[in-house]
């Protein structure tokens, strides 16, 4: 698999597991890794999501865990025992959240002999505004909100964040560990029509910018052909 097809993660918003399962049976040696979020995790649970696992494909739980530390750490733990690939929980529910969340699931990875999730802190959602954050008691600017919260996640022991791609630079310029994954929505490919997305970035410029993981929805699902919609993202990050 090529450096840019490991770069890509496809959002299967969705709301069946037999059109998921469509979709990673036509894309799954075209692409690094497939992402499962709120909607198909409740209508379809744990059972699909085993499946899926069981059946070798690498899986993003886009689970956006925000609860009282010791919840989300036995949350965590369960996902953990899922064996997906990555999962992601809130850095604005604090440091002892999320350090916590890393202990445990360190601890239960070991006891149990399971390879153990990358955990990555979900900073500022691409839908929050300044007004979002006013709203909520968050005076300072979202990029420092998004610096901010990239800085804990690193202190606490995340392997990384979710963050929109106008602030991938400012994450790299400010966390020193090139380790350190930033996972990036928000991504739109020259062919793709921007959908509610409001600051979008191509794959390429979200990767040359310090991305390590691009996650890309409809412009692949709602394409005529998604696999040449892979295919032409693929040939756009290799120019
Ligand atoms: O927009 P697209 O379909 O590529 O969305 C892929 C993923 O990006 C979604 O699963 C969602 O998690 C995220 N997203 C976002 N901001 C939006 C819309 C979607 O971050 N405004």
């Amino acid at each position: 698999m090529s450096e840019a097809k490991n770069r890509i993660i496809v959002a299967l918003d969705v709301p069946t597991a037999d059109e998921a399962l469509r979709h990673i049976d036509e894309l799954r040696n075209e692409v690094g890794a497939f992402k499962i979020g709120l909607q198909l995790i409740t209508a379809a649970g744990t059972p699909f999501i085993r499946e899926v696992v069981e059946d070798g494909v690498k899986l993003f739980l886009d689970t956006k865990f925000h609860d009282i530390p010791t919840t989300v750490a036995k949350a965590s733990m369960e996902v953990a025992r899922l064996g997906v690939w990555m999962f992601n929980i809130h850095a604005s529910g604090g440091f002892e959240m999320m350090a916590q969340t890393v202990d445990a699931v360190r601890k239960v990875c070991s006891r149990d002999n399971l390879t153990k999730p990358k955990i990555i802190g979900v900073t500022v959602l691409t839908s929050s505004d300044q007004e979002t954050l006013r709203q909520i008691g968050i005076v300072r600017e979202v990029k420092d909100q998004v610096r901010n919260l990239a800085l804990l996640s690193e202190k606490a022991g995340l392997d990384g964040v979710v963050a929109s791609p106008q602030e991938v630079s400012l994450i790299r310029e400010s966390i020193s560990n090139p380790e350190f994954m930033v996972v990036t929505p928000g991504i739109r490919p020259s062919f793709a029509a921007a959908d509610d997305q409001k600051r979008t970035m191509s794959p390429k410029e979200a990767t040359q910018n310090g991305a390590n993981l691009i996650v890309i929805g409809r412009p692949i699902l709602q394409a005529d052909s998604p696999i040449e919609a892979v295919r032409a993202i693929l040939s756009e990050m290799d120019k």
